[in-house]
């Protein structure tokens, strides 16, 4: 999304000031939510068919868009839609965003001191997919849904979160890439369907209605904001069917299909020529076709006005109004569709029935959501307020998430974890070492408080502070008193790494080190400690450190990502051996070379050995790495044995298809389906520590059609008492898990060996007809 100057006084305000003003004992806060068929004060509404809460959804809506003028229509599908008093239709701002916790980022949803002052603001998502942890993806969802409805009842949130963001972390470079999953198709669709459900089901189990709406971002081929001289707003992704198929698409599918999202977003750039909101095939055939989107379509803020004013695609306003209208978008973030929808039509650009189209699916997502039901102060969650927002349930999962995220990436001579007892004095050094803002990241709100890494270590021991240089350690001015303070105490935590100003939204990185003379902070300070010497890195992407990881001063190395409100304690927890820690990266981390060697604006995920290209993320990569996708140690060992699988695998075919008589390479994956076979393995914890393991199932297809080397089908997250095992069993969908796509796009199965891979074992299966 764009950023935006945001007014506190929307033009949502005077009305709910109005609505206030009439029922001051109904709701304290000084804002009220905004809702239509408020029968209650305006008993001539019960008239209408749409605000009858006994007829199906689809009925109402019918209804609801017959006694519409193509104006009224236009104006109610956009961001901050016209109200429409003779309808009892207050005005509606769809645009609220609860990425890893309600956030003030979209113009409906506000924190104020008097109101609400904060909300629970979990890890970014990045640090939250490491956990590899499906039930903690959904818990956080079910949270921040709760915490977003108690902010609608208060009247400073609207209903619809354009959340989360599913694109593929393609490039370390990316700003946003602390937005994602990650890089990994499997992780970033489990991630996305999982945190939609926690945000959208409701705990009455009622399918029909919405909690609160999600909406799957930014579909699709998204992944650079601000490189050099090239912008998203300008962007021509240039992708082949095969990387749509296998690589950017799955995401968004899963969703849709997984995930039963409300909403689909279309983004900025262009996807071979085309911007994706203008794309029929994209989002009519697609998403609304093939997927079967039971919602709306958004736009991006406003990706219809870059159709026309950046991208020139359209010649004027009211063609890239029809444009998106014609591709399938139903709601626009902006006003283009306000202002050229009627225009449009009248041009005969666009027919009125399409602009109906948009209505009623926007309007349905209204519906399921209760808009049209009267007072939500006597609805299903009526009950929650200010109460719900901030609980310590809520502030204790935003710990245990970012704790269950936090990835152990060297620990040499076990450093870690410090004992309490011995560390008389610990040295906290760097400049993110008492962060706090740095800590919550793009598209965060206010969260209800800040445990820095400075006051989480501080309530285990004594500690001493210096921030060594800021983030961009531009000087070497403060180095001195670093060092001092490193000679002196017992142990190091340094905390360096990366905040907003070096990657963010319309910021991409050039450079994937550490920022500015971080590096030789890091080392002098390592040099000049007597004890061991923990090195934090706090960032979104992944950083070159090499350097430390062969430094024998520095004993051990973590991730924290972008920890979120608790990062500090939980940061604290692993360092001090109260959480045993399972984070495994999300993503692989590049040695610094790769920049110089590869543009960003290369969107070909497979290598190209001819233009100097080794391929992107660790299904397609052939270089080297500092760290590895899925790496990530613990305090104990895990040892895997005993695989279970069969060998062979045998796709049964109809009498007439022509690979039961010639020899095949391939068969479709379409006609297998629900063919499956159960791979088992016996994990043991080999250790005096309990803890929570993931367990990655690896596939390495045949050599066909520039198939991934290697790539996860599946994981499971165990938790192993000490010297405990379990065995562990996979499903393996062989048409789904263990089909390629080919150059057209098209899911195959090869006939030949798949090597599956857990941890250290391999076990050849071979599919055969
Ligand atoms: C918060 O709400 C109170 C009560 O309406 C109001 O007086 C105050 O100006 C608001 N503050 C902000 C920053 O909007
Ligand atoms: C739509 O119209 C409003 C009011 O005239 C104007 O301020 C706004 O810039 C217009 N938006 C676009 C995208 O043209
Ligand atoms: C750490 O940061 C907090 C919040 O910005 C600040 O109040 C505090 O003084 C800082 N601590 C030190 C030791 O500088
Ligand atoms: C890109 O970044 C540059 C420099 O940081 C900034 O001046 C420019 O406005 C940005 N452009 C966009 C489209 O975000
Ligand atoms: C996954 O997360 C949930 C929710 O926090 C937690 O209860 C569970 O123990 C975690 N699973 C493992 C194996 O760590
Ligand atoms: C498994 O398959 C791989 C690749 O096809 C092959 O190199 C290897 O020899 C096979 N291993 C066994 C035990 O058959």
């Amino acid at each position: 999304m764009a950023f935006q100057t945001r007014s506190p006084h929307s033009p949502l305000l005077p009305i709910m000031l109005f609505i206030c003003l009439s029922f001051t004992t109904a709701v304290p806060s000084p804002y009220a939510p905004s809702y239509a068929c408020d029968t209650h004060k305006n008993p001539s509404l019960k008239k209408y068919a749409f605000c009858n809460t006994k007829l199906d959804i689809k009925t109402r809506v019918k209804d609801l868009v017959k006694r519409l003028t193509l104006q009224e229509k236009a104006g109610s599908i956009v961001s901050m839609t016209d109200s429409i008093p003779r309808l009892g239709i207050p005005s509606y701002g769809w645009w609220s965003e609860a990425l890893h916790g309600v956030s003030d980022t979209g113009p409906s949803t506000w924190f104020n001191a008097s109101v609400i002052p904060g909300a629970t603001s979990f890890p970014q998502v990045i640090l939250t997919a490491a956990s590899f942890n499906e039930s903690l993806f959904y818990s956080i969802g079910k949270v921040v849904s709760t915490e977003a409805r108690a902010m609608y009842n208060t009247g400073v949130a609207g209903l619809t979160f354009w959340s989360p963001n599913v694109n593929i972390f393609r490039d370390p470079r990316w700003g946003r890439g602390q937005e994602t999953p990650g890089e990994d198709p499997v992780l970033t669709s489990r991630y996305g369907s999982r945190y939609v459900r926690g945000l959208q089901e409701r705990e009455d189990g009622d399918k029909e209605r919405l909690k609160v709406g999600a909406c799957c971002k930014h579909y699709t081929a998204y992944d650079l904001d601000n490189w050099t001289s090239v912008d998203r707003f300008h962007f021509n992704a240039i992708v082949t069917k095969q990387d749509l198929e296998d690589t950017y698409n799955p995401p968004f599918k899963s969703c849709v299909l997984d995930g039963n999202v409300a909403s689909v977003m279309c983004s900025y750039n262009q996807v071979n020529g085309k911007p994706t909101c203008g794309d029929k095939e994209l989002l009519l055939d697609t998403v609304r076709g093939e997927w079967k989107l039971n919602g709306y379509i958004s736009s991006d803020c406003d990706s219809v006005e870059v159709m026309f004013r950046n991208q020139k695609y359209a010649k004027t306003p009211e063609e890239a109004t029809a444009d998106a209208l014609n591709a399938g978008l139903d709601l626009n973030c902006g006003d283009s569709l306000k202002n050229f929808s009627a225009s449009a039509v009248k041009k005969g650009l666009v027919k009125q029935s399409v602009v109906d189209r948009a209505v009623t699916n926007s309007f349905t997502t209204l519906m399921r959501l209760g808009f049209f039901d009267g007072n939500p102060s006597k609805q299903f969650y009526g009950k929650l307020g200010k109460k719900d927002v901030c609980t310590p349930a809520h502030q204790d999962l935003a710990r245990e998430a970012a704790r269950q995220g936090i990835v152990l990436l060297k620990n040499s001579v076990r450093s870690l974890p410090l004992r309490k007892h011995s560390i008389k004095t610990l040295a906290v050094i760097g400049p993110n070492a008492n962060a706090t803002r740095a800590m919550i990241g793009n598209y965060a709100g206010v969260p209800c408080k800040y445990t820095s890494p400075l006051k989480g270590l501080s309530d285990y021991v004594k500690t001493v502070y210096e921030e060594g240089c800021d983030v961009t350690c531009n000087s070497n001015a403060m180095f001195g008193k670093a060092k001092d303070a490193a000679a002196k105490a017992d142990a190091v935590v340094l905390v360096v790494g990366s905040d907003l100003s070096i990657e963010a939204e319309a910021h991409d990185r050039t450079k994937i080190y550490l920022p500015g003379q971080q590096n030789l902070l890091v080392s002098e300070v390592a040099k000049a400690a007597k004890g061991p010497v923990i090195l934090v890195i706090m960032s979104g992407g992944g950083m070159d450190v090499e350097f430390a990881k062969s430094d024998p001063k520095i004993t051990s190395i973590l991730w924290v990502g972008v920890p979120g409100q608790e990062g500090g304690g939980a940061l604290a927890d692993v360092v001090f051996g109260r959480h045993n820690p399972s984070g495994r990266l999300p993503m692989t981390w590049y040695p610094g070379s790769y920049t110089d060697l590869v543009p960003m604006t290369n969107t070909l995920m497979r290598p190209n050995p001819k233009m100097g290209l080794p391929g992107q993320t660790y299904r397609f990569y052939t270089g080297k790495t500092v760290f590895p996708f899925g790496f990530g140690l613990s305090y104990t060992s895990y040892v895997y044995k005993d695989i279970k699988a069969p060998k062979h695998v045998s796709i049964p075919l109809h009498r007439a298809h022509p690979c039961r008589s010639s020899k095949c390479n391939d068969i479709d994956a379409a006609v297998c389906h629900n063919l499956h076979f159960d791979v088992d393995v016996t994990v043991t914890n080999m250790g005096k520590k309990s803890g929570s393991h993931t367990v990655m199932l690896f596939s390495s297809p045949p050599m066909i059609y520039n198939a991934p080397q290697k790539e996860l089908i599946d994981f499971k997250k165990v938790w192993l008492a000490p010297w405990q095992r379990t065995v562990v069993r996979f499903r393996v969908d062989v048409c789904k898990s263990l089909s390629v796509a080919d150059e057209n796009g098209i899911r195959k199965v090869a006939l030949g060996p798949y090597v599956l891979q857990l941890g250290d074992l391999k076990h050849n299966v071979s599919l055969k007809v």
